[in-house]
């Protein structure tokens, strides 16, 4: 069968096949409504929402690509207390919001006490909701004991499945097979998992990317994130080149393809990188949204890569205005907590 042909069914895709599929642009088109098929399939045209709490910028790790990482001395440091993490998630609750997401630096100064008081906290506040982390790697009696609080999801980006490629975006100190081991752990735990890569990363190649995909299709995932490569001026990879749009859109269409249950979100830096990128993503297959809910005051020193978007709206501003994209074209807010649907 032709590779279009296979892309109308929920298909497995060889090596070549893929290869072929992200280094042309031939399929782009059919690549786009057959992903777009898969999506409406088992999520109709709803759109979930994640309200995002960006809640510390303190970072113990170097990654080489990341602009809050604690080498950065031109980084403004800021913690949100507990009450003022309460706080978003009482206001993105009235505005609709059935998930928060508490993202993170690899901050210790929250101990692992902290993190299960907040986490209780906010379930015992909003027992409709659901809690997603996003602080990092911890050990695996950390995640239990923050599952055993109420959290049900947790992020954390592969980030490459290339052993040679990791070791090029990250210092000595951190490793692969670490990361690997949080994810597996965090899926035996029993919590929703998300994981996932940048598009365009320095020295990525198509292999790699190949690499990723096939690591996820071990993994299982229930969330996928990719998001182009920005650079930040204050890192070391100041100079690279940024991901690239077309790559990035078509990469969300082939994992819809290949994941047709999985929650795939429109990045805000797909929306960094073109105007249109968030609703561009959800038309190739993307078919989650994640507004910003932290305070205004701190969301700029929450700056991963050079220009993020939503860094001066307030956050009924930003769900507004996330609602009118997501209208535009077609596709309507959910107002449930947009659980992954069973993998099978
Ligand atoms: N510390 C947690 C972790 O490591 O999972 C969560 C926060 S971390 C900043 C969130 C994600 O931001 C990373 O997984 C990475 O993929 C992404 N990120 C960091 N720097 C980036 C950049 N320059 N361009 C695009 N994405 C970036
Ligand atoms: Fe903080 Fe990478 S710099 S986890």
């Amino acid at each position: 069968m032709s590779i279009a042909g296979k892309l109308k069914t929920e298909c497995d895709l060889s090596d070549i096949e893929l290869k072929e599929l992200l280094e042309t642009d031939i399929y782009d088109d059919k690549l786009k409504i057959s992903a777009d098929k898969v999506r409406q399939k088992f999520y109709g045209k709803d759109v979930y929402l994640r309200g995002l709490i960006e809640f510390t910028n303190f970072c113990k790790n170097n990654c080489f690509y990341c602009g809050i990482r604690a080498d950065n001395k031109k980084c403004e440091r800021y913690r949100l207390s507990k009450e003022e993490i309460y706080g978003c998630c009482r206001e993105g609750h009235e505005l609709g919001f059935r998930t928060f997401v508490l993202q993170g630096g690899e901050d210790l100064s929250y101990s692992d006490k902290d993190i299960c008081e907040i986490v209780s906290n906010i379930k015992a506040a909003h027992p409709d909701c659901a809690v997603t982390l996003s602080i990092g790697e911890r050990s695996k009696q950390s995640y239990i004991d923050y599952f055993s609080a109420g959290a049900d999801r947790y992020l954390l980006r592969h980030e490459t499945a290339n052993e040679v490629h990791y070791k090029q975006l990250h210092p000595g100190s951190m490793s692969l097979d670490n990361r690997k081991r949080c994810l597996f752990d965090l899926k035996e735990i029993g919590y929703q998992v998300g994981s996932g890569f940048m598009v365009g990363s320095p020295f990525q190649t198509t292999e790699c990317i190949i690499e990723d995909i096939r690591f996820l299709q071990s993994l299982k995932p229930d969330m996928i994130g990719i998001g182009p490569f920005i650079s930040h001026k204050d890192t070391p990879f100041k100079n690279f080149e940024n991901g690239n749009l077309n790559l990035t859109l078509r990469l969300i269409s082939v994992l819809r393809l290949m994941f047709p249950k999985a929650l795939i979100p429109a990045t805000t830096a797909l929306g960094t990188l073109h105007p249109q990128g968030r609703e561009l993503g959800l038309l190739c297959g993307a078919n989650v949204v994640m507004p910003n809910l932290s305070p205004v005051s701190t969301r700029k020193k929450y700056e991963l890569y050079d220009n993020k978007i939503c860094t001066g709206e307030e956050s009924a501003q930003c769900k507004d205005c996330l609602e009118r994209k997501i209208n535009s074209i077609g596709y309507k807010i959910a107002t449930d907590r947009g659980d992954a649907k069973t993998l099978s």
